[in-house]
C-alpha cells in the first residue's frame, strides 16, 4: 500500500506515521525528517535547502522530487509506504502518481490530519524532537521523563527552529497558500481520501488512522 499523509504543520503526521509504520513494517518517508538529515550531514541538498525550511518556506519542487526518487529507489517494491509531508505541491503530487506508475503502484488511501490553528500553534512550540533517533515529545502533551533527555536513546532534544512563532505563522500560511489545494486535487483522485479529526488524544486517532488504513488494504 501506498499512503500520503496530508495536513498542516504540527497537526501530528510525524506522530501517527511513526507509530503505524513500526506496526505494519512500513517505510516512513518524511520528506521533513530527510532534509533533517541532510541538514546534519552537510551536503549540498541540505545547504540548499536550509534557507528555506529557516524561512517556514516549502523547498523548491525539484529538489524535493530527487530527494523521493533517490530514496524509493532504496524501498523494496513490495513495502508498504507512508508518505508524511510529501506531497505538497499539485507538481509534486502529479510526479508522484508518475514515479509510482513506473514501479506499478500508486496512491492506494490519503489520509487528511485536520485541527485547528491554535491547536498547531500550541502543539509546535511545546514540541522538542531528539535529532538522534526522530523521537518527539511535547512539553504540554508528552513530556520526556527527564527535561531535555530523550527517553528512547539518551540523545539531547531540541526546539527546531522552524516552530519560532513567527516561522509557523509563516508555515500556517503556506501550507494554506500552496498544500491545501492538494485536498481538492486529492478529493479528485482514484484513491479515496478520508478525514480525521486530529484534536483528540493521540490513541483515539491513532485507532481510526490504522483502521482506515488497514481497511484500505483489505478492499
Ligand atoms: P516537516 O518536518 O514535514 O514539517 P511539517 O509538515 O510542518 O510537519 P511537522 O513536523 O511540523 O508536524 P507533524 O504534523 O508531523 O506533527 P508532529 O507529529 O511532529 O517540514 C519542515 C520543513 O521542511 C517545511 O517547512 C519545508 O521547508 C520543508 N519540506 C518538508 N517537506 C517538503 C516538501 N514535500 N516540499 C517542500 N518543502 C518541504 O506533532 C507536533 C507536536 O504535537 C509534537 O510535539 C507531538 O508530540 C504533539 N502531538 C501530536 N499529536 C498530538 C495529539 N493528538 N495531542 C497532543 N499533542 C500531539
Amino acid at each position: 500500500m501506498v499512503v500520503v499523509l496530508l495536513g498542516p504543520p504540527g497537526v501530528g503526521k510525524g506522530t501517527q506515521a511513526v507509530r503505524l509504520a513500526v506496526a505494519m513494517g512500513a517505510a516512513h518517508v518524511s520528506t521533513g525528517d530527510l532534509l533533517r538529515a541532510a541538514r546534519r550531514e552537510g551536503t549540498a541538498l541540505g545547504r540548499a535547502a536550509q534557507g528555506f525550511m529557516d524561512r517556514g518556506e516549502l523547498v523548491p519542487d525539484d529538489l524535493i522530487l530527487d530527494l523521493v526518487r533517490e530514496h524509493l529507489d532504496g524501498v523494496d517494491h513490495d513495502t508498504d509506504v507512508l508518505f508524511d509531508g510529501f506531497p505538497r505541491t499539485e507538481d509534486q503530487a502529479t510526479s508522484l502518481d508518475q514515479a509510482l506508475a513506473k514501479l506499478d503502484r500508486s496512491v492506494d488511501l490519503v489520509v487528511l490530519f485536520e485541527a485547528d490553528d491554535d491547536v498547531l500553534v500550541r502543539r509546535l512550540s511545546g514540541r522538542r524532537s531528539c535529532p538522534n533517533c526522530g523521537s518527539v515529545y511535547n512539553v504540554f502533551f508528552n513530556a520526556p521523563a527527564e527535561d531535555g533527555v530523550c527517553d528512547r536513546c539518551a540523545g539531547e532534544l531540541v526546539h527546531r527552529k522552524d516552530d519560532d512563532p513567527e516561522t509557523v505563522g509563516r508555515r500556517l500560511q503556506v501550507y494554506m497558500d500552496e498544500t491545501a489545494p492538494l485536498i481538492a486535487f486529492y478529493e479528485d483522485h482514484d484513491a479515496p481520501l478520508r478525514r480525521i479529526e486530529a484534536d483528540r488524544d493521540v490513541d483515539e486517532i491513532y485507532r481510526e488512522f490504522e483502521a482506515a488504513v488497514r481497511a484500505e488494504g483489505q478492499a
